[in-house]
């Protein structure tokens, strides 16, 4: 029977890059719902960028831009990185959206009507200079425990205590470095206890996984707070309506971008929005999230939805982190790799492949083991699947005139068996399963061709009939298999497609045999990969993402550091020096070679990660800048970097190298 399912991923946020953190969701989600369209079932798949809050806001003063320019530039980063990861949305829409502004109000006036939302004044602390309301995470102090400095204000890293950032010593605000002061303010509440009797049930009617209903039970046992769901200006979000100075929680209105992004896909192809989205509507809805976020979809959104008089979520997926060779992502090992870094070097196909090949319904982390993935995808895909097509239709194609036989055969009988149980496992999000049973029917038929030997055949008679038998039995399996392996390698499946001249490789499709049927040429499905590939990768991250030692960029996002003595600053010898040259660096594309004249001070070389600002480098020649003389020379890749030259700006393309008024001269000190 046909489903109608609406699917959604977390919605990432738009202040940053996507990582590959980021891409297990993604990844898990799209292969989810390709197996769905691939049943047949009418299957919408929707997303948007998280665009709202402080954060957003701040980082897009620091950058001398609105939020609304900077929430445009990262959107069209965010599309383009799941596009090339194959990531097939059927909408991308943002938070910032009329549509959202509307199922926020919605949802917040039916909540107010029914007694859901209550004011009280709330104490917190403020920044004087900002004039703004602090989260505990734009505070920093030492730890009323054991008084370590430099802690958030809400726990301490060193000692592990939990604290109210009002108890910091010597607390200052990490935005202007100012001293907060409390403050008091109205703030609106969601009533969340209300909604207890009904969480209770829900939580425990099979919409979550299991160890994530025992995790919400424990918080049902300390009991359920009322929510706070305002914020005061200045604030980047939706004022609340009838509320001036007062904003949503960007929390509030993120997951009710999963409607507005939905909206806007129906009012596109002429959906009937409350057709999935009334209380009893009979379609369902599913959110693929990471295990962090389980509180707000599990708690806070079924109780709005429910409280608002909407359906709830049919399931609430959650997934672990990544781990990268059993840690943490680290940028100082080039292990935080950005989904782009990752895109400049290899095709998505592989990973898509290695993450499903981890993935199951729990909720553990998964491990991204770099040597493990050149060798599972090169053994996996090109030495078993694409394999078994390359050798078989080598020989129809010369021999047979590109048409094949038709078979039967007791394999043939069981791939289309096996369909059931891997279609199971999709439906379960237990790829690592599917992927594990597609593998064993590869195996299965590579020994097949192995002891059937068409090549040995071949030798005496190209022509021999067995071996249209044995090759057409091979590429039968070959398709069977792609079609399970379809939804996680959507590319290779067109390109399948095309080699074997047939409409889709749908899951039913699987049951029909090709026949006598003509295919086309063989043409290379899938390269090898390489671990210098990785390599590369991870060379890559660490020069993006680490803070770059060779050019003092202008904060991209930091506050004010703190305060320095004069004697610190006097130690920094910054000097004036001219660019005598200026070369790219092969295998570097963050960096230039600077060589730089400081009068009679000598000569230095500076690997500057200024190359996207100055797509000329012959353009730099001849100027002069500003850099530190005395930096300790660091050994890199390319040879040993002597100081540092200082530049101003966000950084990638926006870069500006400071220069001296007229009349300076190159060695002579900046003081
Ligand atoms: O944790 C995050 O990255 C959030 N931006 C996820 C929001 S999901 C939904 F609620 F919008
Ligand atoms: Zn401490």
């Amino acid at each position: 029977m046909s489903r109608r399912i609406l699917v959604t991923s977390a919605l990432p946020y738009a202040n940053g890059p996507i990582h590959l953190g980021h891409m297990v969701e993604y990844i898990q989600t799209d292969i989810w719902v390709r197996y769905q369209r691939s049943c047949g079932h009418e299957v919408h798949y929707v997303c948007a960028d998280d665009a709202h809050g402080t954060a957003i806001m701040l980082r897009a003063e620091q950058q001398g831009i609105s939020p609304e320019a900077l929430i445009a530039a990262v959107a069209a980063e965010h599309q383009r990185d799941f596009a090339d990861f194959l990531v097939a949305f059927d909408h991308y829409h943002s938070t910032h959206s009329e549509e959202n502004r509307h199922y926020s109000a919605l949802i917040y006036e039916r909540l107010k009507a029914a007694g859901h939302i209550r004011t009280r004044p709330v104490q917190q602390l403020f920044d004087p200079e900002k004039g703004l309301f602090l989260a505990d995470r734009f505070i920093k102090g030492q730890c009323p425990k054991c008084h370590a400095d430099d802690q958030y204000g809400d726990s301490c890293e060193r000692c592990g205590a939990t604290y109210a950032a009002t108890e910091l010593k010597n607390a200052r605000s990490t935005i202007s470095g100012a001293t907060p002061v409390l403050r008091e303010s109205e703030h609106y509440f969601f009533e969340l206890p209300h909604f207890a009797d009904m969480l209770a049930t829900w939580t425990r009617q099979g919409a979550l996984q299991s160890e994530v209903a025992n995790k919400l039970g424990e918080w049902f046992a300390s009991g359920l707070a009322a929510w706070d769901i305002s914020r005061d200006a200045p604030y980047f979000g939706f004022e609340i309506p009838g509320a001036k100075g007062k904003y949503f929680y960007v929390w509030l209105d993120a997951p009710i971008g999963y409607m507005a992004s939905f909206q806007a896909l129906c009012t596109q192809q002429g959906i009937d929005f409350d057709d999935w989205w009334r209380a009893d509507s009979s379609s369902e809805l599913y959110h693929f999230i990471g295990k962090d976020i389980v509180y707000f979809h599990a708690l806070f959104w079924p109780a709005m939805l429910e409280g608002a008089g909407f359906r709830k979520p049919s399931g609430v997926f959650a997934h672990g982190f990544l781990t990268v060779d059993g840690t943490k992502m680290s940028k100082s090992r080039g292990t935080f790799i950005k989904a782009r870094t990752y895109l400049e070097h290899l095709p998505a196909e592989p990973l898509r492949y290695y993450f499903a090949g981890k993935l199951n319904a729990g909720i553990e982390d998964i491990d991204l083991n770099l040597e493990d993935f050149v060798a599972r995808v090169n053994a996996d895909l090109v030495g078993k699947v694409v394999n078994i097509a390359s050798r078989c239709a080598g020989f129809i194609n010369r021999s047979f005139a590109h048409t094949l036989a038709t078979v039967a055969h007791p394999l043939l009988d069981a791939a289309v068996a096996a369909g059931d149980s891997i279609g199971q496992a999709y439906e379960k999000r237990e790829y690592a399963r599917a992927v594990r049973e597609i593998m064993a029917l590869a195996d299965q038929a590579n020994q097949y061709i192995d002891e059937h030997k068409p090549w040995a055949l071949a030798k005496t008679n190209a022509q021999d009939e067995r071996i249209a038998e044995i090759c057409s039995i091979g590429i039968e399996l070959f398709r069977q298999l792609m079609t399970y392996l379809a939804p996680i390698l959507p590319q290779m499946a067109t390109q399948v497609i095309t080699f074997l001249r047939i409409g889709d490789l749908h899951w039913e499709s699987r049951r029909r045999l090709l026949g006598r049927h003509v295919i086309a040429d063989f043409q290379a499905l899938m390269q090898r990969i390489e671990m210098k590939q990785v390599e590369a990768i991870t060379e890559a991250s660490r020069e993006t993402l680490s803070p770059t030692p060779v050019v003092v960029a202008a904060s991209r996002d930091e506050a004010i550091l703190p305060t320095i003595g004069i004697d610190e600053f006097l130690a920094i010898d910054l000097r004036i020096a001219r660019i005598v040259s200026a070369s790219r660096v092969e295998g570097a594309d963050k960096l230039l070679c600077l060589q730089l004249d400081l009068g009679d001070a000598g000569m230095r070389q500076v690997f500057a990660g200024v190359r996207q600002a100055y797509a000329d480098p012959d353009a730099l020649v001849g100027r002069l800048t500003l850099m530190v003389a005395n930096l300790q020379p660091r050994k890199m890749k390319f040879g040993v970097s002597e100081g540092m030259v200082l530049a101003a700006g966000p950084g990638g393309e926006e870069l500006y190298l400071l220069s001296p008024d007229s009349g300076a001269r190159p060695g002579m000190r900046a003081r």
